[in-house]
């Protein structure tokens, strides 16, 4: 029977009928309507080192690249930024995101955790690529409750290819370490990556069905200067959108942000078609301004003031959330997606 609506998918995907781009989106629009309902959640984003010993062809932070100004911070102002988020502005969900930066040890990662968990009530969520086992567990019994880590692409060739001295089978087993561990996980891939089939991008949706994470994230791929893929074309938009939505067709309860990287290529409006298409989640970036402008892992990847937590982006958000009938929670909230067990799990945030 699978077989069947994959070949469906694949035609949805590849499909270049502009009605039918607009019934399928509204047919994401029910479903997440009946599932997930009305909240909207913005989470918060701290881009705290843009060091990184990884090799990936796609990314501007990748270590090859020597024309791009490294910054840290130190994890006592990581924490700083973390808790006035929480504490002033209210976010529920803090994502704390960094290159494979192996200068922050599993001691300075715990602290900073426990600092953050100690001064506020947030959930943390850490995306900091692969890292062994223990620190996974060192950092969940520090009180980190999620994990960011996108499987990228679920075409193994083209993953290895991506990803010099790396395998997606290396990739999937560190998800389901972490997911074994217990942290909430959001997991993804790349759209329109130079290589990439239809049916690959098939198996991405399918791929997330199964690893079931609490949340996916679609984004659209944007060439980087200074990496091997800088001549390559980005993504496309109409793709990435119907990728979002086919993925609330699949795996109806997942929370879909809506990615920078979209609303980098698509312009602040696109976030609307997603948000009316499937889309269920935002990010605003509490990166602080002297160090922001260098996390370029794609072209100009801060340089929208609409990303940038600041009092006119959380209005024009708050406006276009509201304006269509939903709810802003930053973070967590009442949450639709996750059951009553994961909301104990959670520590008893509401
Ligand atoms: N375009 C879009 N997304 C990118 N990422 C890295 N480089 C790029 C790029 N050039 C994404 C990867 C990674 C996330 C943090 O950023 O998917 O998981």
């Amino acid at each position: 029977m699978e077989h069947i609506w994959k070949e469906e998918v694949l035609r949805l995907l590849r499909s270049t009928d502009q009605a039918e781009f607009i019934e399928l989106l509204q047919l994401a629009d029910r479903i997440r309507d009946e599932v997930v309902r009305k909240q909207v959640c913005v989470h918060g984003l701290i881009e705290f080192s843009n060091n990184c010993s990884s090799h990936c062809l796609y990314c501007g932070i990748r270590a090859e690249n020597k024309n791009l100004q490294r910054y840290r911070l130190v994890p006592e102002d990581i924490a700083e930024v973390a808790i006035t988020a929480a504490n002033i502005h209210g976010y529920k969900m803090l994502v704390l995101q960094s290159g494979e930066d192996p200068w922050y040890s599993v001691d300075d990662l715990s602290w900073l955790v426990k600092e953050i968990r100690k001064q506020s009530k947030v959930l943390v969520f850490l995306s900091i690529g692969e890292r062994n086992m223990e620190t996974y567990d060192r950092l969940y019994q520090a009180g980190a409750r999620g994990m960011l880590f996108r499987f990228e692409t679920s075409d193994p060739d083209l993953y290895r290819i991506l990803h010099p001295n790396s395998s997606l089978s290396l990739r999937l087993e560190h998800l389901r370490e972490i997911q074994r561990i217990g942290y909430f996980v959001a997991t993804g891939s790349l759209v329109g990556l130079p290589g990439q089939t239809a049916e690959s991008l098939v198996n991405d949706l399918y791929l997330i069905r199964d690893l079931h994470p609490m949340m996916a994230t679609i984004g659209p791929f944007i060439p980087s200067k200074n990496t091997p893929l800088c001549n390559e074309s980005p993504g496309s938009i109409a793709l990435t959108l119907r990728m979002i939505a086919l993925l609330r067709l699949i795996y109806p309860k997942v929370r879909i942000p809506i990615t920078t990287a979209l609303e980098k290529l698509g312009g602040l409006e696109v976030r609307e078609r997603a948000l009316l298409g499937g889309g269920n989640a935002f990010m605003l970036n509490l990166t602080p301004s002297h160090v922001r402008m260098h996390y370029e892992i794609y072209d100009g990847k801060n340089s929208t003031l609409g990303h940038i937590h600041n009092e006119e982006s959380v209005h024009s958000l708050t406006h276009l959330i509201t304006s269509h009938g939903r709810n802003v929670c930053k973070g967590f909230g009442k949450d639709f997606t996750l059951s009553a067990k994961d909301m104990d799990a959670y520590c008893g945030i509401q």
